[in-house]
C-alpha cells in the first residue's frame, strides 16, 4: 500500500497573515466548511493566542468541523498553549502547533535568547502542550537557516517530549529544491528518535519555488506532511500552493507513489472562495486555477485537444472543479432552486435569515442580469450585505450623475448601525465620488492602499467585483464587493473594508 500524504492546509492562519487578507469569523467559519469539503486532513484554523477575535474563530471552528483535526498555532509558552488547547475543546481531533525559531539570527537579534534557552524553551513547551492534548506539531521557526547540529539537538528532545510531527519551515523562502529536500533527509538521518514523529515541510514563496521545494522535501526527504494554502496565499509572495502541490501528487503518482485524501472536485470553489473573501484576484495564467489554466488559445493546440485530449492536457478540467460555465438559475426560480444550488456549491449559510437575505440579493441581481452563473452566486454569498445585521455598515442605495465635462457628483444611502445616512460628494470619477461621500459621513481617515475591478464571469454584462484595500494605524485590510454596476460594487467595496477596520482589533504577530 502506498503511504499516504497529509494535507495541511493553513489558508486561515499563515494565509490571513498576508496584510489585507484578515477574515471575519464567519468568513473563516465558511473557508473551513469548504476545506472540510475538500477533505484537508489537518486546517490550521489561527492563532488563538493572538486576539479575541481569533480564539473565537479557532473555537467555532473547532465545535463546528468535524471531519477534520483542527490546529491552533501557539507560541512556545505556557499562556499561548493554554489557549490554544481551550479554544480546541471542542474539536473532534485537536492539534497544537508550537513554534520557536531556531535560526542564529532570530535566536540573537529578534528572541534575544542563547540557543540553550531557545532548546529548554522547546522541550517544556512541548511536554505542557502533550499534557493538554495528544497531537502535538513542534516548527522551529526559520528552521532552513538554523545550525544543522543545533536543529538536531532540539528535534531530537522535542520528539522525546512526544511530539507527533515536525514541521520545518523554510521562514523566508531561502531554499533550493534539492538542498531542501537533502536537508530534511539529514535530520531524519542524523535524529536516533526521527521515526517517531511525523516529517512535513512548510515552504514559503519568495524565490517563486515554495511547491517545488516541498515536494522535494516529500521525495528526497521523505516527508508526509505539507503545509500549503489555497491560492498560495500568504506573506510576501505566500505560501505553497494547496491545488498546485495536490494536482502534482495526483498528477504525477507515478513519480511520488503517494496516496492523498483530497476530494479534488472541490479546489475550484475553494479557490474561488478565498479569491472573493480576501479581494486577492487569481493571476489568469496561474496553475490549474487561473482562468486559462485549462483554456487552448493557439490553433494547433485547440485541434490537438479535439482529436485527442491528452494531447495538450495532463490533467482533466472537471477533476479540479471546472464544468461549463452554465447558465444556473434566472429571474424564475425559486428559493428551493436557489438553496439546493447554494449547497451544489458548497456554501452553507449559517441560518434562515441569511439564506433569505441572500435569496433577496439573487432575485434583485436577477432582475438586473438575465444570466446567472456559479461566480455571480459565489460573489453573491461573500457579500457582507448578506448579513447585514452583523455589520456596522452596509449599503443601501447609491445615485450619480457623470457627464463629459462636468464633475461627478454621487448620493450614497448606506446604515450605520442599523441607520439609514445619506451623503454626497463630488469626485473626480463616479466611484471616486462615491467613496468620498461615504468617506465625508464616516471620516474614517483611512488610506486606500489599492483600488482594482474584475469583470467576473468576463464580459460587460458580468458583474464587477471590486476589491478595496485600506491601512489606517498600521493596519491594513482588504473588502470586496460586487455589483453589474461597479460603481455600487465600489460602494459596497468600501463599506466592507470599512467593517473590516471596525471590528479586528489588534493582533499579536506570529513572525515578529
Ligand atoms: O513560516 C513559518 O516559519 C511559520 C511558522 C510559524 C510555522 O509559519
Ligand atoms: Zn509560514
Amino acid at each position: 500500500m502506498a503511504d499516504k500524504l497529509i494535507i495541511f492546509d493553513t489558508t486561515l492562519r499563515d494565509g490571513e497573515q498576508s496584510p489585507g487578507a484578515s477574515m471575519t469569523r464567519d468568513e473563516k467559519l465558511r473557508i473551513a466548511r469548504q476545506l472540510e469539503r475538500l477533505k484537508v486532513d489537518v486546517i490550521e484554523a489561527g492563532f488563538a493566542a493572538s486576539s479575541n477575535g481569533d480564539f473565537e474563530a479557532v473555537q467555532l471552528i473547532a465545535n463546528t468541523i468535524k471531519d477534520s483535526t483542527i490546529c491552533s498555532l501557539s507560541r512556545a509558552n505556557d499562556r499561548d498553549i493554554s489557549r490554544a488547547a481551550e479554544a480546541l475543546k471542542g474539536a473532534n481531533s485537536a492539534r497544537i502547533h508550537t513554534f520557536i525559531a531556531t535560526s542564529p539570527l532570530h535566536m540573537e537579534k529578534k528572541l534575544r535568547m542563547t540557543p540553550d534557552q531557545v532548546f529548554e524553551q522547546a522541550k517544556q513547551s512541548v511536554r505542557f502542550a502533550r499534557n493538554l492534548v495528544a497531537d502535538v506539531e513542534f516548527s522551529p521557526e526559520d528552521g532552513y537557516r538554523s545550525d544543522v547540529d543545533f536543529l538536531c539537538r532540539v528535534l531530537e528532545v522535542v520528539i522525546a517530549e512526544g511530539a507527533t510531527t515536525i514541521n520545518v519551515p523554510d521562514t523566508v523562502g531561502y531554499a533550493i529544491p534539492e538542498l531542501y529536500g537533502n536537508f530534511i533527509k539529514t535530520l531524519r538521518e542524523r535524529i536516533p528518535n526521527s521515526d517517531k514523529a511525523i516529517w512535513s515541510v512548510h515552504c514559503h514563496n519568495d524565490l517563486g519555488m515554495a511547491v517545488a521545494n516541498s515536494l522535494a522535501g516529500v521525495k528526497i526527504g521523505g516527508a508526509r506532511q505539507v503545509e500549503c494554502t489555497i491560492n498560495g496565499l500568504g506573506e510576501r509572495a505566500g505560501n505553497c500552493s494547496l491545488e498546485e502541490i495536490v494536482m502534482a501528487v495526483k498528477t504525477r503518482r507515478d513519480y511520488f507513489g503517494l496516496d492523498l485524501g483530497i476530494d479534488a472536485t472541490h479546489i475550484l470553489a475553494a479557490s474561488r472562495m478565498v479569491s472573493q473573501t480576501t479581494g486577492f484576484v487569481v493571476q489568469p495564467n496561474k496553475a490549474v486555477v487561473g482562468a486559462n489554466a485549462f483554456a487552448h488559445a493557439s490553433g494547433i493546440h485547440q485541434d490537438g485537444v479535439l482529436k485527442a485530449r491528452d494531447t495538450y492536457e495532463i490533467m482533466r478540467a472537471e477533476d479540479v472543479g471546472w464544468t461549463a460555465n452554465k447558465i444556473v438559475l434566472g429571474k424564475l426560480s425559486g428559493r428551493n432552486a436557489f438553496k439546493q444550488r447554494l449547497q451544489e456549491l458548497g456554501v452553507q449559510l449559517e441560518s434562515e435569515a441569511e439564506i433569505n437575505a441572500a435569496f433577496a440579493r439573487f432575485k434583485e441581481l436577477a432582475d438586473r442580469k438575465s444570466d446567472i452563473f456559479d461566480e455571480d452566486i459565489l460573489a453573491l454569498v461573500s457579500d457582507d450585505s448578506v448579513t447585514p445585521d452583523k455589520e456596522q455598515y452596509s449599503f443601501v442605495s447609491l445615485s450619480q450623475h457623470s457627464e463629459t465635462g462636468e464633475r461627478p457628483h454621487a448620493a450614497v444611502v448606506f446604515t450605520v448601525a442599523g441607520k439609514e445616512v445619506k451623503s454626497d460628494s463630488d469626485g473626480n470619477g463616479p466611484v471616486d465620488a462615491s467613496l468620498k461621500a461615504i468617506e465625508a459621513h464616516v471620516q474614517s481617515g483611512a488610506e486606500m492602499v489599492l483600488y482594482s475591478v474584475n469583470a467576473i464571469s468576463g464580459s460587460t454584462e458580468s458583474q464587477g467585483e471590486v476589491t478595496v484595500r485600506l491601512q489606517n494605524s498600521g493596519r491594513v485590510v482588504n473588502g470586496v464587493g460586487s455589483d453589474p454596476d461597479i460603481v455600487v460594487a465600489s460602494a459596497k467595496a468600501y463599506l466592507s473594508a470599512l467593517n473590516k477596520l471596525q471590528s479586528k482589533s489588534d493582533r499579536v504577530a506570529a513572525q515578529g
